[in-house]
C-alpha cells in the first residue's frame, strides 16, 4: 500500500487554528530544520511548519545525523516565537515530546512512552526523536525550531542503531498514514503549547507528561560530565528536570542540556 504523504494529505487531517497554516512540503530537503532557520531570518511568522519525505543531511541531537529515507518516516520542524525568558525554552522540547507521544498513539494505537527528556520509545527502543534549536539576543528569543523525526513505516533501519530503535510499523505490522501521524502531532501540539505559553513552565503538563514518561519509580545511570551515578528517577518537575534520588538518599534534579540518562541495564 502506498501511503500517500504531501503538502494537501496533511493539511485535510489537520485541525489547528494557527500552527501549520502555512506549511511547506519538501520532497527532499538536507533538513527541515534548516529550511525553517533560512525562513526565520527572512522573517517568517510563528506557525510556519516544514516537512518533508526524504531529508539527505538530517540533524539529531549531539551532533548526530538522523536518516530520513524515501518513502517511509516523517521529519516535521515547527517555528515558534515565543515571548519567554531563553532559559526557558528547552521545556517546549519536552511540550513537543508529550504532543508526539499523544499524535502517535491517536493514530498507531501504540502505547508509545518518553523517555526523558525527549526520546519517543516503544518497547525498549527508541522510536521518534526532538531537536529543538533556538537563537537569543540580548535576553530575548528570535526564534526558536523544534523538529521530529518518526520512524513510520520503515521496515529496517540502518544497522548502527538498529538495536536500539524502531518504527510504528516494526512494532504494529501494520502500514500508518504519515499524513495523519505528521496532523495529529501538530493538533496535539498546539495544545499543549497553549497550556506551557499560559503557565511559563511545565505545571499544567506534568501530570500527563509523568505518566507516560519511563523514568518514574525506575533505576536510572545518569551521564553527568562531572561523573557518573546510578540512582531512581521520579519523573519530572514543573521546569521539566527529573528528579532522582540517589543511592545515598539525596535528591538531585537534572536539567536536560547537560546531561542525559539510561536505564541502568541498557538505553531505556
Ligand atoms: C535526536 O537525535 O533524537 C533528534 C532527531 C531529530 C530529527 C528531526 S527530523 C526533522 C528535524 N530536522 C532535522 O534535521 N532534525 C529534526
Amino acid at each position: 500500500m502506498k501511503d500517500e504523504y504531501d503538502h494537501d494529505s496533511i493539511l485535510e487531517n489537520l485541525h489547528t487554528s494557527w500552527l501549520g497554516r502555512e506549511l511547506l512540503f519538501f520532497r527532499e530537503t538536507g533538513s527541515t530544520n534548516d529550511e525553517l532557520k533560512q525562513r526565520a531570518a527572512d522573517g517568517a511568522k510563528e506557525g510556519l511548519v516544514a516537512a518533508a519525505d526524504i531529508q539527505s543531511k538530517g540533524k539529531g541531537r549531539k551532533g548526530r545525523e538522523w536518516t530520513t529515507p524515501e518513502g517511509v518516516n516523517i521529519a516535521m520542524s515547527y517555528l515558534l516565537r515565543p515571548d519567554i525568558p531563553p532559559d526557558s525554552a528547552p521545556m517546549i522540547t519536552l511540550v513537543m515530546a508529550l504532543a508526539a507521544a499523544k499524535g502517535i498513539r491517536e493514530v498507531s494505537a501504540l502505547d508509545v512512552k518518553i523517555k526523558w527528556p525527549n526520546d519517543i520509545v516503544m518497547n525498549g527502543k527508541k522510536l521518534a526523536g526532538i531537536l529543538t534549536e533556538m537563537t537569543a539576543e540580548q535576553g530575548h528569543i528570535g526564534e526558536v525550531i523544534v523538529g521530529t523525526g518518526i520512524n513510520v513505516n520503515a521496515a529496517s533501519l540502518p544497522d548502527e542503531i538498529k538495536d536500539k530503535a524502531t518504527s510504528i510499523f516494526m512494532e504494529s505490522g501494520k502500514i500508518c498514514s504519515r499524513a495523519k501521524v505528521a496532523a495529529a502531532v501538530t493538533d496535539a501540539f498546539e495544545g499543549y503549547y497553549a497550556t506551557f505559553l499560559k503557565d511559563g513552565d511545565l505545571r499544567g503538563l506534568r501530570e500527563e507528561y509523568n505518566a507516560s514518561c519511563v523514568n518514574v519509580n525506575a533505576g536510572v545511570r545518569v551521564l553527568d560530565p562531572a561523573g557518573e551515578y546510578d540512582g531512581t528517577a521520579h519523573g519530572i518537575d514543573e521546569r521539566g528536570e527529573l528528579i532522582v534520588t540517589k543511592e545515598d538518599g539525596s535528591e538531585e534534579r537534572i536539567y536536560a542540556g547537560e546531561v542525559s540518562v539510561r536505564g541502568i541495564y541498557g538505553y531505556v
